[in-house]
């Protein structure tokens, strides 16, 4: 990546709380999103990871901190709100729906409608959701034998596919993809791995959570550490080893190799 000191960040999340009942889940948290980069999330089990991405992505309210998307300060009160500022979300649980097939999960809640008088009795233009849904996975190099069938007979990688191209779909600034690989092999990890480049490629910024050392310093320009809800790290992915990483997540160390 160039110069990242010079550019303005694309979402700066300072100061972010979640408490849980008695559970402080997130403690004062910053993160920063660069237009346009990978950037990965990592930290041990449990260090708020996925708790402050739900709160970046409007699944949950912070307690406490503000978010600046773009030079404003935002307030999301549901995903829906996110999504206007083009922000989408891949779930750790995916949150497909099993019984439809890609086409119709790529546009869940988004339906179209055919136009005229039968429009607005609402029938869906099932016709014109398939092509575009099978234009948009081809773009981005998912490949379905047939994309008629209901996601439940996919395998996992494929599942994961679908879901990425379905925020790849409809984000215009930031995807957020939670664990996006746990699940897959090998070929699976290296597809969906390649769909986040592609992605990133097209101008959109990826946050990624990730377990995976290796994969997180072979796809990220950035990685962002959290350590018991707070942000204790950050490197350049390209001046990073496994073990500074390791460290980082593990030793409270304050200071990475800090921009
Ligand atoms: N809905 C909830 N109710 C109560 N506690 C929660 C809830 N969600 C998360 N927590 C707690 O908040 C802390 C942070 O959890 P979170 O899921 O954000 O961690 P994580 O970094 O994503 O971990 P992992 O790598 O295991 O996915 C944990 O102690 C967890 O038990
Ligand atoms: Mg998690």
């Amino acid at each position: 990546m160039t110069d990242t000191t010079v550019r303005e960040p694309l979402l700066e999340a300072s100061g972010i709380v979640k408490n849980f009942g008695h559970v402080r889940a997130v403690r004062g948290a910053d993160f920063t999103v660069y237009p346009g980069e990978i950037v990965s999330l990592i930290g041990d089990n449990g260090a708020g990871k996925s708790t402050l991405v739900k709160m970046l992505s409007g699944a949950i309210r912070p307690d406490e901190g503000t978010i600046v998307f773009d030079g404003a300060r935002v307030s999301f009160g549901n995903p829906q709100d996110a999504r206007r500022y083009g922000i989408e979300t891949v779930y750790q649980d995916l949150a497909l729906a099993q019984d439809l097939d890609p086409a119709a999960n790529l546009y869940l809640g988004r339906e179209l409608l055919r136009g005229g008088l039968l429009g607005a009795l609402g029938f869906l233009d099932r016709r014109r959701m398939l092509d575009t849904a099978e234009r948009e996975m081809s773009d981005l190099g998912v490949k379905l034998k047939d994309i008629t069938a209901p996601v439940a007979e996919l395998s996992g990688g494929q599942k994961q596919s679908v879901a990425v191209a379905r925020a790849a779909m409809w984000a215009k600034r930031i995807i957020f993809m939670d664990e996006p690989t746990a699940a897959l092999g090998v070929v699976q990890t290296k597809q969906v791995l390649e769909l986040i480049r592609r992605v990133r490629d097209a101008g959109i910024a990826v946050v990624l959570i990730s377990h995976n050392m290796p994969q997180v310093l072979e796809v990220s320009d950035r990685v962002e550490v959290l350590r018991l809800g707070q942000r204790v790290a950050r490197f350049e992915a390209s001046e990073a080893t496994v073990e500074d990483l390791v460290a980082s997540m593990t030793s409270g160390e304050k200071e990475g190799k800090q921009r």
